[in-house]
Order: structure tokens, then sequence, then C-alpha cells
């Protein structure tokens, strides 16, 4: 049945590749040029940033997976004029809140800012695949949002991801998100630099971080955002005094990370759905007996994908990149950790830094080191397809020069703005689409379908299953 909905999607679509990103095809660069917006940030008195109505009601509202499983949800907040209650009410009809949490609240100071109340409030032993209606803050400062919890962790369980990178706040970044809200997507998959405010050094650097969280709210806070950190997030600013890395991000952003057995908050995992996604942090230590190379090691073998097929990396820095700009700054990560990728089998690798989009084939260089003479990527059905999606829109602009000729292991590359999704359908096939903004449009520019790298990959291991569930075992759904 599987292979049958396949075949009627490429049909209908007409545009779909069929790819499981070996090789064999010369790869594509996109020759599309769009009249490109200025790459300025949105005035600060935008209605995109409207502060809510009320003394010191909730703003900046972001959601993100708050345990390992997918029930629970973390929901964070700013209050400015007063700390104001850390509760969360909620309940699963609308204006009926029978349920309530209480979480924390904390504040910051970087250089000559001080941040609002920061409240984190944890809501857990949630019903999967339920509607939740929540409030926050009180009397006439009080605000209603909503969010839906996954179903239950299921191999066949369908589930669509957004993948969104280096977003910014410029007019560019709103068109992304704007069409992200309209894909379908029902998670997002950040990979890092969020909000850019770091490029106002000595200036509004806090400003910027809370500008941006009323700008993510409109979708944040009715989904959730898995959190990755980029380098815009280290904000290691000696001249200011201000040398603790990741500071406004730690403290805005929480992650579930003790609920994988992380000691860090900048690197984690979350299984939701069909799906285990592994968390990792370019930018803090990943070498040999590194807290994240111990972390990482027992996390992929913790991963079962009997029960999540889907096996999703996000990073920051991408290990596979033909662009000019930040060539090779992932090659140290990509000699500790791709060798792992490919023994796991891991489905994708996401990453964001490079502001373009580009898709490799299934490609490992896992055979070189520095006397064996092979340093070439060759191909591997073993191997991840990298994708980077650094193209959300921030006030950098666009990364457009390539290398020439485009490299073997490279499948597609276009340097504009826009945004992935990755439509899980069951435990073997899933439809990807990277989508374009066209000015006023999303056009969905590269579409491949994916075949599950444990699932799809093994006919044997199928028909075993299949005879061994006809036998009385578990039911398989091919
Ligand atoms: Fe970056």
């Amino acid at each position: 049945m599987a292979e049958l909905w396949c075949e009627m999607v490429i049909v209908v679509l007409g545009i779909v590749f069929l790819s499981c990103g070996t090789t064999g095809s010369s790869g594509k660069t996109s020759s599309f040029v769009r009249s490109q917006w200025p790459s300025v940030d949105i005035p600060l008195d935008n209605q995109v940033f409207e502060v809510p109505k009320g003394r010191s009601a909730p703003q900046q509202v972001h959601i993100t997976q708050g345990d390992y499983d997918g029930k629970a949800v973390l929901i964070s907040w700013v209050t400015t004029e007063e700390i104001g209650p850390s509760e969360v009410t909620y309940g699963t009809s609308k204006k009926n809140y029978v349920f309530n949490a209480v979480g924390r609240v904390t504040n910051y100071t970087f250089y000559n800012y001080t941040s609002g109340f920061i409240h984190h409030c944890l809501l857990d032993g949630l019903e999967y695949d339920t509607k939740y209606y929540y409030k926050i803050g009180t009397d006439d400062s009080a605000r209603e949002f909503w969010f839906e919890t996954p179903p239950k962790i299921d191999p066949d369980a369908p589930y669509t991801f957004g993948i969104i990178g280096d977003l910014g706040q410029t007019y560019n970044s709103f068109s992304t998100l704007e069409h992200y809200m309209h894909s379908g997507g029902q998670t997002v998959l950040f990979v890092g630099d969020l909000s850019y405010a770091d490029r106002y050094e000595y200036n509004d650097v806090g400003i910027r971080w809370d500008s941006w969280g009323r700008f993510i709210e409109q979708s944040a806070a009715y989904q959730p955002w898995i959190w990755s950190a980029g380098n815009h997030e280290i904000e290691y600013m000696p001249n200011l005094g201000e040398v603790f890395p990741f500071k406004s991000y730690l403290h805005r952003f929480a992650t579930p990370y003790v609920a994988s057995n992380s000691s860090s908050p900048l690197w984690y995992a979350v299984r939701r759905a069909s799906a285990h996604i592994i968390v990792l942090s370019s930018y803090s230590p990943f070498v040999k007996y590194t807290p994240q190379w111990r972390w990482l090691q027992e996390e992929l073998r913790r991963v079962d994908r009997k029960k999540t097929p889907w096996l999703i990396v996000l990073m920051h820095v991408p290990l596979y990149s033909s662009n000019l700009v930040h060539y090779m700054e992932g090659e140290s990560m990509r000699a500790v950790y791709e060798d792992w990728f490919v023994h796991y089998k891991v489905d994708f690798v996401f990453a964001g830094h490079v502001h373009a989009y580009e898709r490799s084939y299934r490609i490992s260089n896992i055979y070189y080191n520095v006397s064996s003479g092979d340093c070439y990527p060759v191909p591997d059905n073993s191997a991840p397809v990298y994708m980077t999606v650094g193209d959300g829109g921030n006030q950098e602009g666009l990364a457009g020069r390539f290398w020439d000729p485009q490299p073997e292991y490279s499948a597609f590359r276009e340097a504009s703005y826009g945004h992935s999704t990755l439509e899980i359908r069951n435990r073997t096939h899933a439809l990807y689409h990277w989508n374009r903004n066209d000015d006023g449009k999303k056009v969905p520019t590269d579409s491949v379908i994916f075949h599950n790298q444990y699932w799809a990959r093994n006919l044997l291991r199928r028909r075993l299953e299949k005879s061994h569930s006809n036998s009385g075992g578990d039911q398989i759904n091919c």
C-alpha cells in the first residue's frame, strides 16, 4: 500500500522526485533569483512586535516539549511591570480550566539591559492526541492559547514537522514564518540562530530578544518549537563584561534535557509520534570523552527504531555544505560523529548557519583519515541525508555563492529564503518539501519522498517481521 501511495503522489504532484538520496544523478544548482526585500530588521514599532494590552500582560509566549515522550509541555512567557503568578491554568475545553501548574521565574542582566520576569511552567501528565486550552496572567491581563499533544509513540504515527533556521526578525523572516504557519506543520524543529539580537552589541541586545519573542508568539504559543542553539546565541562579549556564553538563550528558552539524561540544556533528545529527535550543540565541547560525546553515545543506543522509526539529528553547523560561506566549519564535528550517524542509520541531519538551502545525497566520508588517501565522500546507503535550512531570513542576507562545479554529494541547492516540512506518513515513507519564499507565495521547490532508513531499506527485515506477525507476534503494518 505504501508503494502504491508513493506512485499516486508522484503522479498527482508531477514535480516530485523519487529519491532515496544515494547518487548516480547529477545535482542541481537552482538559478532562481527572487526580488529580494532588504535584509533589515522590522522596526520595533511595527505591529508584529506589539506588546499585549493590560498591565504586565504575559508576552513572548512560547512552548516546547516538556518530557521525553510528548506527554508534557513547557510553557514560557515574560512579564514586565510586575512578576505576576508563574501559574498556568488549563483544560481540554475552552474557558474550562480545571487543572493548574505552577512554574518558576527568573531574570537576568546583559550589559545595561535588565530582562523582564521570565516564567517557565511545566504541564505534565497530559493525554496524547488531545487539544488543551491554557490561560496565563490574571484579570484584564490574562491571555488564552491552546496546543495539541502528539499521538502516542507509535511507529506508524503520522506527523508533520517544520524545519526553520536562522530566522531573525526581518520582512523575509516574517514571510517565512507566515508561510510556515500555513504549511500544516505541527512542531518546529529549529536549527539555531534565533533572534540575531547579538547584532545590536552595546544597544538593544535584550530589547531585540524581547521583540523576537513577541514575533514568534503567533506560532510558538500554539505548537512546540524544538530548540537548538547557534553562534548568534553565544553572545560572548567581554568588551561589555558579558562572558557567560548563551546567557540570554538559556534564560529564555527552556529545554527538557534532564528527561534524556543530558547534563546541559544545549544538547538533549525527545521522542515525538514516530520520530526520535536528537539535538546537538555545535558550540559546546563534542570531542571524545566530553559530556556531549558521552551523552550522544548513550542516546544513540537508546534509540528503538521499532517504536520511533525516524531518527533525526538537529545541529547548527552543517557537516556537508558546498556553499562558500562557512565552508567546512562543521568538519571537526563530522570527523567525530559521522561514523555514528552511519552506523545508526540516521535518516536526516538538519542544520542551519549557511543562509541558503542545500540537500545532499546519502554519502559518507568515514574511511578518510589523514593517511588513507580516501578523502572523498562516497555513496553510502546507510548515511543520512544532510539538509541545510539556514534560510529563515535574517538581517545578514543570503549566502549566494556556491562551489563550482557542484560537488557530487550535493543534490540540490538554492540561495533563497524559505523553510522545510517533513510529513511522516508511516514507518516507511515521508514526504519532504523545501518551500521557497517567492514574494507573496510559498512554493514547494525541492520535493522528495524518503524511505525510512530502518524499515524501508531492509526488505528482508520487513518480510521477517511480517511472517513473525502472521505467526502471532506484534502486528506490523507496512
Ligand atoms: Fe549561524
